[in-house]
């Protein structure tokens, strides 16, 4: 009778130690992953929606602008010297207005930034400091013209002297206010064919740096207005409700599945998602995770470097890497992002470290990193001074979470750069240097707020106890199956084998991390 009862309970614990395996193994971070996962899709409840649509703290926007300092030099066709000045700090908000939902488990929405300048942070400098720049519009229509018909580049400047009042050099002396955001006035109103083709040309192409005058005499150029004035989109996101893993993703934007401004599918695609969010990583740690960058209307990507600890969170580091940037004989792929004729020796493609950004702007700009790292050798020789690549000051990275893939920490960086030519037809142009000329960069920096750093730091310690309890569990099934085993070999010990019924009630519990 006894030994009946025994074998009994071997079987049972036997059961037990199978169910303790399954649970260890699957059931356990099946119940966490669902939990984790509930509360990073996009849908109204969960715990990340509204941090996601209304970013809780301001993102940090730095810009710094290159100075010249030796224009009368360059304009008799000495190398430019420049002095970087910055950073001018403005805080930016973001904010999505949700404009409803689309199929295949979609959301749409428009993206607002509004900047605000942060004197604090900028001192010593202000919106009102004078600076030395290359003259952007000037340079981008003579460029443009000279493109459209290079014999009428002459004509055109003369013309352009009604349009950009004291044109002595391609050089501008401005306050950062009007060049970032305020606008400087260029005049339309004139007798004058060439100037109506620059200014119906500046009108039809729509740029988004031209700001139409509401009197309509002419435009107000500046680098970021429509940045702060405008809403971008819409976007359609993937709301990772059906497959987590697809949180976050961009597969539409402006109401088309591509971006059609490459001419070319594969350069065209929409990869990654805005950088605000992305799918957890606990099971799929990807080797490169994208970014859609609507301003360069463009994806780029960033590499995985290893696990870091920051904040005292453990997550996975990714950083911008030269393959992004490559020139298409290094990354054949990236050929269709070549679509203008820099110089005959460069085959249509800009040097390595270049984007054409001529496609996506309708003005001839181009993107790079700041001080063109990653970029060519050749790019740095242009210049006297003031150029001077630095992996940690002028980089693009992301921290994310180990675990739930949120935002810890990023920084993206982005240089606007064009291009100084010489032009015999233009007195202003007659002597100066060819080359890549840069205006000024900028760098967005997203930190995760320390309210989501605390819930961050709870779900990885619950984690932590749930991990615990699974190999306790399975230690307690093992010991009680051996225990059980004894019995039944000794025909003894009902008292020990009773004990066993508690060990999967640990089960039921709901591991709840929302604490929000
Ligand atoms: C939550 O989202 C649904 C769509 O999934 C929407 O119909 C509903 O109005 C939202 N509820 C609230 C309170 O915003
Ligand atoms: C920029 O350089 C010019 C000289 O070219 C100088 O007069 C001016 O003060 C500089 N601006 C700042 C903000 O340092
Ligand atoms: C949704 O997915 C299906 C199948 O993948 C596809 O045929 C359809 O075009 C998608 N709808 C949209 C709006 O993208
Ligand atoms: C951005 O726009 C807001 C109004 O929408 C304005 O108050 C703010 O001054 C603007 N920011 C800058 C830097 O011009
Ligand atoms: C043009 O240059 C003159 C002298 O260099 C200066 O006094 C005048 O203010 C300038 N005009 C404009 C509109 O910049
Ligand atoms: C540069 O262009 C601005 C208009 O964008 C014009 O007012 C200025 O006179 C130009 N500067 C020079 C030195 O030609
Ligand atoms: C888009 O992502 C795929 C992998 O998901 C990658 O092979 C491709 O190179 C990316 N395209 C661009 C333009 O970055
Ligand atoms: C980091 O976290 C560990 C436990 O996760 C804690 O013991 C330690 O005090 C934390 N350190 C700091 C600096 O917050
Ligand atoms: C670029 O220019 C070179 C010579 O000027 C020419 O041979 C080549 O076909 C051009 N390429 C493109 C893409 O226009």
């Amino acid at each position: 009778m006894l030994g009946k009862n025994a074998k009994l309970f071997f079987c049972g614990s036997m059961g037990v130690l199978v169910a303790a395996i399954a649970m260890a193994a699957w059931g356990f971070p099946k119940i966490v992953q669902s939990q984790i996962n509930k509360n990073l899709q996009l849908e109204n409840s969960s715990t990340m929606f509204e941090k996601w649509r209304v970013v809780p703290v301001p993102l940090t926007f730095k810009i710094y602008v290159f100075n010249v300092t030796n224009t009368d030099e360059v304009n008799e066709g000495a190398k430019p010297a420049l002095d970087e000045i910055g950073p001018f700090v403005y805080k930016e908000y973001r904010e999505k207005r949700i404009l409803g939902y689309g199929e295949n488990d979609t959301i749409r929405y428009m993206l607002k930034k509004t900047f605000y300048f942060d004197e604090e942070a900028s001192a010593p400098l202000t919106q009102d400091d004078e600076v030395t720049v290359i003259n952007y519009s000037y340079m981008a229509a003579l460029l443009t013209v000279n493109d459209l018909m290079p014999a009428a580049v002459g004509l055109v400047n003369t013309a352009l002297g009604s349009f950009f009042t004291n044109l002595t050099d391609p050089f501008m002396r401005v306050k950062v206010r009007d060049l970032f955001f305020d606008g400087i006035f260029l005049n339309c109103i004139g007798e004058n064919s060439a100037l109506s083709l620059v200014c119906g040309k500046i009108k039809a192409d729509k740029q988004p740096n031209m700001r139409p005058a509401e009197d309509g005499s002419g435009f107000y150029f500046s680098m970021f207005n429509y940045l702060n004035t405008t809403e971008s989109g819409p976007y359609d996101m993937v709301r990772g409700i059906e497959n987590i893993h697809e949180l976050g993703h961009i597969v539409g934007f402006d109401g088309a599945p591509t971006m059609r401004y490459w001419g070319d599918p594969y350069c065209g695609q929409l990869n990654g998602s805005d950088g605000s969010i992305f799918p957890p990583l606990n099971q799929i740690v990807p080797d490169r995770v994208y970014i859609f960058e609507p301003e360069i209307c463009r994806s780029m990507s960033v590499g995985l470097v290893g696990e870091r600890n920051i904040f005292n969170i453990s997550s996975y580091l990714y950083e911008i890497d030269e393959s992004v940037l490559a020139s298409k004989l290094a990354n054949r792929n990236n050929k269709c992002f070549c679509k203008k004729n820099w110089s005959a020796n460069h085959d249509g493609c800009l040097l390595m470290g270049l984007i054409n950004l001529a496609p996506c702007r309708g003005a001839p700009a181009i993107a790079s990193l700041p001080h063109f790292y990653l970029g060519s050798e050749e790019l740095l020789e242009y210049f006297e001074e003031g150029v001077k690549p630095e992996k940690e000051k002028h980089e693009s990275f992301v921290y994310l979470d180990a675990t739930t893939g949120v935002v810890i920490k990023g920084l993206q960086r982005i240089q606007f750069n064009i291009e100084l030519r010489n032009m015999k037809s233009v007195p202003q142009l007659e002597k100066v240097p060819t080359g890549v000329f840069p205006l000024l960069w900028i760098e967005e920096g997203a930190e995760i707020p320390a309210e989501l750093r605390q819930e961050l730091h709870q779900a990885h310690t619950l984690l932590g106890y749930v991990e615990a309890l699974r190999w306790a569990i399975l230690g307690l099934a093992i010991l009680l199956s051996l225990a059980s085993g004894w019995c039944a070999s000794r025909a003894t010990g009902v008292g020990l084998c009773a004990r066993q019924h508690n060990s999967v009630s640990f089960i039921g519990n709901n591991f709840d991390l929302n604490k929000g």
